[in-house]
C-alpha cells in the first residue's frame, strides 16, 4: 500500500510516499528555518503562507523523485494535530482535495504519533508493545504504546516542552533559532559540572516533567553574569544544561519502563537528536538490559514519511478521516 504524506504543522513543509508503513520511498521537505530566523522563533502567518507556497510543488516532486504515477496512490495521510492552526490547515486542506481527486481514503494522524512512527522506518523489526519518550519543540511525554495504535500517556511536561527550552536557552546564549542543535555543538567543549542547574520534582506523577523552571534559571545566570560585568562560559553552560535536561528525561523514562515491564524503549522527535541524551539513554539502557531505538538525525525532525509510517497503522485500524475533517492546535496522543 502506498500512501502520499503531509506534514505542515509547524515550520516544515513535508510530503512523502511510503510503502507499507515502513518504505520510505521519497521524502520531501521544505525547511522555512530561513524565513522565522530573524524573528527568532516561529511567525504562524509566515508559515502559514510559505506552506500554501510549496505544498503542491512537493507533491509534484515527490511523484518525480519516486517515479510513482497518481494512480498509484492508495491513500492519503495528513498531520491534522496538534499544531499552529493556520499551518495545519494548508496541509490539511491539500490532502482533501488530492484524496478527492484520486478518490482514496484520507487518513488523519497525530503528530506526536508520526514522531514515534519515525522509528518504524528506521528499524524493521521493531513493533509494540515498548515505551516511547517523545521530546519536540512542542511537546515532551513518556508513552506507553501498548499497540500501534493503542497509546498511553504515562508522564508529561507540566509546563515548557525540552525543545522550547532549547530555544529559549540558545537565545540567551545568542545562539539564534532554532538553539537545540548549536547548543548540542557548542555543549561538546564545556564542562557539563560547571553551572548548578536546577532539576525539578513534580509532585503527584513521578513521570511527569517540569522545564521552566530550568529556563529561568539560565536566564537568571545570564543577566546576572550580564550585571556583574562577567562573561558567561557559554560551553559550559550548553553542557550543564544539556547534561541538566537528560537527568530530567533518562532517569524517568527508564523508571517508567521498569515499571511497566517494557523491555524496548524508542526516542522521537527533534530533541532525540541530541547528542548528550542520546549517550546518556545509551548507558541506561545497556546497564538496564533494555534494547532502545532512536531515529536517525533525518527523521528526528518533523518530516512526512512518519506521517505516512502511522497512517499505514491507522489505516489497517480503521482511522478514516470524512471530508469535513478540521486541524486542532491541541489534542492528546
Ligand atoms: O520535532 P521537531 O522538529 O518539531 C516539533 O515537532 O516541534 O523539534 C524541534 C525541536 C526544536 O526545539 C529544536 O531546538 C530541537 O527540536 N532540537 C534539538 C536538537 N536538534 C533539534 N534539541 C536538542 N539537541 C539537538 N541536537
Amino acid at each position: 500500500m502506498i500512501i502520499l504524506s503531509i506534514e505542515s504543522s509547524c515550520d516544515e513543509t513535508a510530503v512523502a510516499l511510503v510503502e507499507n508503513g515502513r518504505k520510505i520511498l521519497t521524502d520531501q521537505i521544505f525547511s522555512q528555518v530561513d524565513l522565522h530566523a530573524v524573528y527568532g522563533g516561529v511567525v504562524p502567518e509566515i508559515a502559514s503562507r510559505s506552506h500554501t507556497e510549496v505544498i503542491s510543488i512537493l507533491a509534484q516532486r515527490a511523484l518525480q523523485d519516486a517515479g510513482i504515477s497518481r494512480r498509484e496512490i492508495d491513500a492519503v495521510a495528513v498531520t491534522y494535530a496538534p499544531g499552529l492552526i493556520g499551518a495545519l490547515l494548508v496541509g490539511v486542506n491539500f490532502a482533501k482535495s488530492v484524496a478527492m481527486a484520486l478518490d482514496v481514503p484520507l487518513i488523519p494522524v497525530h503528530h506526536i504519533r508520526g514522531h514515534i512512527a519515525a522509528n518504524y522506518l528506521a528499524f524493521p523489526e521493531l513493533e509494540p508493545p515498548f515505551l516511547a519518550l517523545a521530546v519536540s519543540g512542542g511537546n515532551s511525554m513518556i508513552v506507553d504504546i501498548r499497540g500501534y495504535t493503542d497509546m498511553h500517556i504515562i508522564g508529561a511536561t507540566r509546563d515548557d516542552a525540552a525543545g522550547e527550552c532549547f530555544d529559549k536557552t540558545a537565545r540567551v546564549l545568542g545562539l539564534g533559532y532554532p538553539g537545540g542543535k548549536p547548543i548540542d555543538e557548542l555543549s561538546q567543549t564545556g564542562d557539563d559540572l560547571k553551572y548548578k542547574l536546577p532539576l525539578a520534582h513534580v509532585e503527584d506523577n513521578p513521570y511527569d516533567m517540569s522545564f521552566s523552571g530550568l529556563k529561568t534559571a539560565v536566564v537568571n545566570l545570564a543577566h546576572q553574569a550580564q550585571q556583574r560585568g562577567e562573561a558567561l562560559d557559554a560551553p559550559s553552560l550548553a553542557a550543564s544544561f544539556c547534561r541538566a535536561v537528560s537527568e530530567s528525561l533518562v532517569p524517568r523514562t527508564i523508571a517508567a519502563a521498569k515499571a511497566l515491564g517494557r523491555d524496548k524503549v524508542v526516542i522521537a522527535g527533534g530533541v532525540a537528536a541530541n547528542s548528550r541524551i542520546r549517550r546518556d539513554f545509551i548507558a541506561a539502557c545497556e546497564a538496564e538490559n533494555i534494547r532502545l531505538y532512536f531515529p536517525p538525525l533525518s527523521l528526528c525532525g518533523d518530516n512526512g514519511a512518519m506521517i505516512g509510517a502511522q497512517g499505514y497503522y491507522e489505516y489497517l485500524a480503521g482511522t478514516h478521516g470524512a471530508f469535513d475533517l478540521n486541524a486542532y492546535a491541541n489534542m492528546t496522543i
